[in-house]
This record gives C-alpha cells, sequence and structure tokens, in this order.
C-alpha cells in the first residue's frame, strides 16, 4: 500500500519577512494562486494515494495552521515534534508508524514548501518510484532534476546515464562547495536532489539501522506507542534526544543502494525572492502580488505587499520589496541569499 509524508517543520528564513518562525512558507500562498503550497503538494499526492494515508510532520508549534489548512487530514495523521531536528528523525519517525499500520507499505516523502508544474508527469514518476521500490525492497530512490546552475544549496547525484527509467546513483553528495558543484556541472552526469524520496518502510528503516543506530535505536523503542493516545507523551520526553541532521546525510550519502528517476515535470523550490520572480515572470518584467503596480524606468522588480493596494516604482532594477504589516522590506536582488542574516539582525534589535 501506498503512503504519502509530507515534511512541514521548516522555517523558510529566506522569505523574511513574509515567512517567518510564526508563520513559515510553506502556509503561505506564495505564488498568489488562493493556495498554499502545503495545500498544493496535498492536492497533488491526493491523486495517487489515499487521503487516510496522507501523515503530515511539522513542528507542534504549526499543528494548528495544518489542521486549518488541511481540515480532511485525519488528526491522528498529523504528527506534532517537540523540538525542530531536521528531516532525518522525522522521516524515521514516519516510517517506524507507517510500519506498524502496514509492513509492506511504500512510501514517498514529500517538501511542503516547493513548486511543482506539470502535475501529471508529476505523478507519472513518482508511481514508477512506487513500482521500483515495491520490487526492489532494500532501494532508496530519488527525484532528480537536471541543473542549471551550480547551486550550493542542493544536493548532487551522480548517476549512471542509460536508457533506463531508472538509474543506479553511484554517488550522493549534499551540498558541495562552490568549486566541486561546478566540476559535477561540467560533468554532465549529475542531477540535483529534489528532496523527494520514494523507498519501502522496510528499505528505509533498514538503511537507518545500519547508518545512524543511535538513531535508529532511539526511534525503534518508541514503535510499541506508535499510533497510539500515549504517542504524543513519549515524543515529548524523547525527540529532544535526537541528533539534528538531515536525511540526505544520514542514508542518502551512506548507502549503495541509491536509484534515481530523472524528473520529467518542471520544479523549484522557490528557495528566495528571486527564484518565485523567475517563475512568475521574465527576467525585465516586474512582478506585483497583491498590490497595483506604477513604474516608470524600472524593471526585474518583486513587489509584495499585504496591507498597501497601490505601489509606484521610480527608476528602479531588480528589487525587491516586501510589506508585511507592520514590517517592509527592500533589498536589492543580488543580495538575496544573505535575507537570513538580515532577518537575525532584525531579531535581534526588536
Ligand atoms: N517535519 C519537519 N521537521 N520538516 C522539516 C524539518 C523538521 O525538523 N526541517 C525541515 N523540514 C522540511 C522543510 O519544511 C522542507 O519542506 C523540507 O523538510 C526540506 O528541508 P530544507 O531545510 O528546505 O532542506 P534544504 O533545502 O536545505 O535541502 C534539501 O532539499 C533540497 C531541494 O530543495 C535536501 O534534500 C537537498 O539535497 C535538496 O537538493
Ligand atoms: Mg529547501
Amino acid at each position: 500500500n501506498r503512503y504519502a509524508v509530507i515534511m512541514a517543520g521548516g522555517v523558510g528564513s529566506r522569505f523574511w519577512p513574509v515567512s517567518k518562525k510564526s508563520f513559515p512558507k510553506q502556509f503561505h500562498d506564495m505564488l498568489g494562486i488562493g493556495s498554499s503550497l502545503l495545500q498544493m503538494t496535498y492536492n497533488r499526492l491526493e491523486k495517487i494515494i489515499p487521503s487516510q494515508n496522507i501523515l503530515i510532520l511539522t513542528n507542534e508549534d504549526y499543528t494548528d495552521l495544518v489542521k486549518e489548512q488541511l481540515p480532511e487530514i485525519l488528526a491522528e495523521n498529523i504528527v506534532a515534534e517537540p523540538a525542530m531536528r531536521n528531516t532525518a528523525p522525522c522521516i524515521l519517525l514516519a516510517a517506524l508508524k507507517i510500519q506498524k499500520r502496514d509492513k509492506n507499505a511504500v512510501m514517498i516523502v514529500a517538501p511542503s514548501d516547493h513548486y511543482i508544474q506539470k502535475e501529471e508527469q508529476f505523478q507519472k514518476n513518482v508511481l514508477d518510484a512506487f513500482d521500483f521500490c515495491t520490487k526492489n525492497q532494500n532501494a532508496l530512490m530519488t527525484l532528480g532534476i537536471t541543473p542549471t546552475s551550480p547551486n550550493t544549496g542542493y544536493g548532487y547525484i551522480e548517476y549512471v546515464k542509460d536508457e533506463q527509467t531508472v538509474h543506479k546513483v553511484s554517488q550522493f553528495r549534499e551540498k558541495p562547495d562552490l568549486e566541486t558543484a561546478m566540476q559535477f556541472l561540467a560533468a554532465g552526469n549529475f542531477l540535483w536532489n529534489a528532496g523527494i524520496f520514494v523507498w519501502s518502510v522496510d528499505g528505509v528503516v533498514s538503511a537507518f539501522a545500519k547508518a545512524q543506530p543511535k538513531l535508529h535505536m532511539l526511534f525503534s523503542n518508541g514503535q510499541p506507542v506508535y499510533n497510539s493516545n500515549q504517542e504524543q507523551e513519549w515524543l515529548e520526553e524523547n525527540y529532544e534526544k535526537a541528533e539534528n541532521i538531515s536525511v540526505d546525510y544520514a542514508i542518502m550519502e551512506q548507502s549503495d543502494a541509491v536509484y534515481v528517476i530523472a524528473a520529467e515535470f518542471p520544479w523549484s523550490d522557490l528557495g528566495t525572492w528571486g527564484s518565485l520572480h523567475s517563475e512568475l515572470s521574465t527576467e525585465k518584467e516586474s512582478v506585483a502580488l497583491n498590490n497595483e503596480l506604477v513604474e516608470m524606468d524600472s524593471s526585474g522588480n518583486m513587489v509584495r505587499t499585504k496591507t498597501i493596494d497601490k505601489v509606484f516604482l521610480l527608476g528602479m532594477e531588480d528589487v525587491i520589496v516586501v510589506e508585511d504589516g507592520d514590517l517592509l522590506m527592500i533589498a536589492s536582488q543580488d543580495k538575496e541569499q544573505n535575507i537570513k542574516q538580515l532577518r537575525d539582525r532584525a531579531m535581534e534589535k526588536f
């Protein structure tokens, strides 16, 4: 049986001041189309996975937001993490919960904050991955994206180029430095890791047992109470003991049973205001979300407001203007990677 785990516990700090700790990116309608990224993620998966088999893992601060945005999800399928420990603990916990319900399950792990177009292609790729992992119980499968720049914020997947749909991965490397990323790009047989994984519950639990025995021991100890009304109490007492580590470092870099399908759908992890801008328009055009924008001698701007209806720009190029109630940020697009630091400085001050 197929299951899905949606990870919705991140903070998305480069989208400050809209995305913030109290209301992260995945809960926002970032594209201005009437659904949040989380709702879009759920809708995409719900077409190929029964709703009662979709779990949402999130920080306990966000469970109310999840319930509000996805009222169709069963309460017992929303898991509240008492601490932020990155993706490995959350995925292992989810796998053990699912394993307890269904020993033969296969599952997809999906981030909640990406923008995916051509959903039918996405669904086809995922169904192929499910099929492969049903037949190959120890396979760890990921979806790969053809890289367009030596971005150091992604995992890189070296694969064997052949005519198959599913390729064997020879190397998985999480967030390489720039020089290494440039070599990978030049080599031509690397894909970006989309952060979307498919595997059998048995396969992923075994991979954790092998590569992360401490983490595996911690969460296996809780398995007898998972899916019962003692689960939350157990999590409150034990979750914070887990090591803070991402699934990429924890098992993907360690395993020799990694496989990849090259994604046939347009994908963006919407990492920054600039990437949102390029999803919504060409480089030269400005984007206005939630406001009427009047410009003179201006281009390439990204303007998002919450309470201000009309914005006027004169002689501005490639500028990010974001208003969120009592916060206003104006940033140059080529400095957008540092918005995290700007946020930190703002937090210190206020
Ligand atoms: N439940 C839960 N708990 N979710 C979490 C947690 C957590 O503690 N931490 C992060 N997440 C969620 C985020 O909301 C996001 O949807 C997803 O897990 C991935 O976390 P990120 O923090 O965004 O990871 P990343 O962008 O640095 O790197 C990952 O994604 C890249 C593609 O976007 C890696 O898998 C890379 O290899 C990959 O290229
Ligand atoms: Mg990310």
